[in-house]
């Protein structure tokens, strides 16, 4: 039988960061594009943009970034900024509810500042449309009054840059993501990439780690910044109670028991939603509602956490008919691989 544990799934892989996790996560971060870790196409492609505009005394044009949840998004539009030596204003497109809003965030805008708008894809349609000549013409059409005496006043705007970031760039209109002027993915790290940054985080934290450590926690840490940072954390909490704050194999090995996290840095969730596919499914295909249904997951949680770690190592397919498992899926999970059938 499938039976979800509640407790047992409270993972380090989860997409969302509560409050103590933020604070964790700003103190991590790093300030400037020589301190970002990896990611060395798209660091090379931002250095020339940035000093291409601060050679033509310009803004810079509007950046959209996307890519699966803690990447490095939000980190890479604060650098922007900084190395823009600009200022910077936070919002998202969930926050951005009324035209309102929008407006007297962007007729605040000194020049050359930078308007970082996270979840860009939840940005309702009205809110789009005024960001449409804001975007291109930096200006706001504002309509005033009502009904046949209704004008439309043209508000002039400084010329200021909009950072989008998404995990969704699928869900982005088309006319949005055309007044992008370039378009950025992060990708999933290296794994020797993940082991610098689980470095450079245990200096700052100032906890002992040796490599070997280091390498195991990289490792498992799906090669995502933000899980790695995660394991960090609860390893050296781990350590802290068990070893004398010292992180070494065993300490490491233990704490990853107890986590729940396989050699292929898989959660609970992830083998939960495997096993369903094979046991339940026969291997699928599988359309994805039902698999949220069947695993007590969102449908979202599914689509941008689990599922794209699983499709990078070769343990689901994506068809048109809904997700497969892959043979080596049924052998991870200690299953025997199903017989292929001779057609
Ligand atoms: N290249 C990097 N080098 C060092 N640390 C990094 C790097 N990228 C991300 N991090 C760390 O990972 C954490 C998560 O990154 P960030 O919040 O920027 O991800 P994100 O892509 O915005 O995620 P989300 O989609 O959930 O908003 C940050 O606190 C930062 O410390
Ligand atoms: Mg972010």
């Amino acid at each position: 039988m499938i039976e979800r544990d509640a407790e047992q799934l409270e993972s380090p892989v989860s997409k969302e960061a509560d409050h103590e996790e933020r604070d964790f996560e700003i103190g991590l971060r790093p300030q400037s594009l020589a301190e970002f870790i990896g990611q060395e196409p798209l660091k090379a492609n931002l250095e020339i943009f940035i000093q291409a505009a601060k050679q033509r005394g310009e803004p810079m044009e509007h950046v959209l970034l996307y890519g699966n949840p803690g990447l490095g998004k939000t980190t890479l539009a604060h650098i922007l900024a900084n190395e823009m030596g600009a200022q910077i204003r936070v919002t998202s497109g969930p926050a951005l509810e009324r035209v309102g809003d929008l407006a007297a965030i962007l007729s605040n805008l000194g020049p050359g500042d930078v308007l970082f708008i996270d979840e860009i894809h939840r940005l309702n349609k009205s809110i789009e449309e005024v960001l449409y000549p804001a975007m291109e013409d930096y200006a706001l059409d504002i309509i005033v009054g009502k009904g046949p005496t209704a004008r439309t006043l043209r508000l002039n705007l400084e010329k200021f840059t909009i950072i989008g970031a998404t995990t969704r760039l699928s869900l982005l209109s088309s006319p949005l993501r055309d007044r992008f002027g370039v378009t950025h993915h992060l990708n999933f790290y290296e794994e020797p990439d993940i082991g610098q940054i689980i470095s450079r985080s245990a200096g700052i934290l100032d906890v002992q780690i040796d490599q070997s450590s280091t390498q195991l926690l990289a490792c498992r840490s799906r090669r995502t910044p933000r899980i790695a940072n995660r394991l960090l954390r609860r390893v050296r909490d781990f350590a802290q109670v068990k070893a004398d704050g010292q992180i070494n194999q065993q300490v490491c090995q233990d704490s990853l028991i107890m986590l729940d996290i396989d050699h292929f840095g898989l959660d609970p969730v992830d083998r939960l939603i495997l096993k369903i596919m094979i046991e339940k499914f026969s291997g699928g295909p599988v359309g994805l509602s039902t698999l949220a249904a069947a695993s007590q997951e969102e449908i979202q949680t599914i689509e941008e956490v689990h599922e794209p770690f699983l499709m990078q190592l070769g343990l689901i397919q994506r068809t048109p008919r809904g997700r497969t498992v892959t043979p080596a899926a049924y052998t991870h999970l200690g299953f025997d691989p199903p017989v292929q059938k001779l057609s």
